[in-house]
């Protein structure tokens, strides 16, 4: 078996239980992707989940699938961020959790970043992030149970950056660091903790595979492929649900074995 590679099926993954029943959950970048299948995960396991995306279609879709509700909202604008989380609210009735999946990929040396570029992606990845928190965390610290949960999607990148990754890394290393400052503000009712994601098989890999080989990177990696966005919904539902009541401030890698040597 050395050097074989196994991917589970969903078969292989655990069968939903009832373990975000009662919970009512906002995820941003639902559209597609880890965002989508943390929204259904969560969906499958009980939760009353609304879809946050620039992306309106995707979400209304989504909607239907999975019976949450969609808010069409595009981070890259700060305005809008507060207004719709309070739609958010009104929709699912209160907000035991927030996922800051939404985010862009972005490639460059730092002396070729266009200013405005890296304005961008410090927006969608880090700003917003931290505007989804500022406004949710009254409605969280107001929620009906015991425990509410902040989650937020950063990258292998952010702990241990490549080469011509700056606007990325940086906002991903920036993410790490709020959700540890965040984890502090605001035990014990609500638990933050940080998913840092390797390669996973999703729209935005897909783009990068176009211009890039991905098999040399995967080489780095001890499980050598690809992840799936259902192995990244796991770990999330593991930190979002009681399953990770003791589990506060921590950064957990999902890499395959990317990032531990
Ligand atoms: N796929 C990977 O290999 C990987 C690895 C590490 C980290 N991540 C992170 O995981 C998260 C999800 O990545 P993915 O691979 O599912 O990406 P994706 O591009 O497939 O999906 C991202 C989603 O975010 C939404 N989004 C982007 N900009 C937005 C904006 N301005 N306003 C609202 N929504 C916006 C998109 O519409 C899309 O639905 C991102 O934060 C990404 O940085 C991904």
């Amino acid at each position: 078996m050395s050097g074989m590679s196994w991917t589970p099926t969903p078969e292989d993954l655990p069968a939903p239980a009832s373990r975000m029943k009662g919970r009512a959950i906002l995820v941003t970048g639902a559209a597609r992707g880890i965002g989508a299948a943390i929204a259904r995960t969560f969906a499958a396991e009980g939760a009353q989940v609304a879809l946050l995306d620039s992306d309106t279609e995707g979400i209304e879709a989504l909607a239907r699938e999975i019976g949450g509700f969609s808010i069409p909202c595009d981070l890259a604008l700060s305005d809008g961020i507060d207004e719709a989380v309070n739609v958010a609210v009104a929709r699912v009735g209160h907000l035991d959790g927030l996922v800051n999946a939404a985010g862009v990929y972005s490639k460059g040396a730092v002396t070729d970043i266009d200013p405005a570029e890296w304005r961008r992606v410090l927006q969608v990845n880090l700003t917003a992030p931290f505007l989804l928190c500022r406004a949710a965390i009254p409605h969280m610290r107001a929620a009906p149970g015991p425990s509410a949960t902040i989650l937020n999607i950063s990258s292998g990148v952010g702990l241990s950056p490549y080469a011509e990754r700056a606007c990325y890394a940086t906002s991903k290393g920036g993410l790490i660091t709020l959700g540890k400052v965040l984890a502090m503000e605001l035990a014990p009712k609500i638990r933050v903790n940080t998913i840092c994601p390797g390669l996973i098989d999703t729209p935005m890999v897909a783009a990068m595979s176009q211009h890039n080989d991905l098999t040399p990177t995967l080489q780095k990696y001890a499980l050598r492929r690809l992840g799936l966005p259902d192995e990244i919904a796991q770990a999330a539902l593991f930190l979002c649900s009681a399953t990770g009541s003791f589990v506060t401030g921590i950064t957990m890698s999902v890499d395959g074995g990317r990032t531990y040597h």
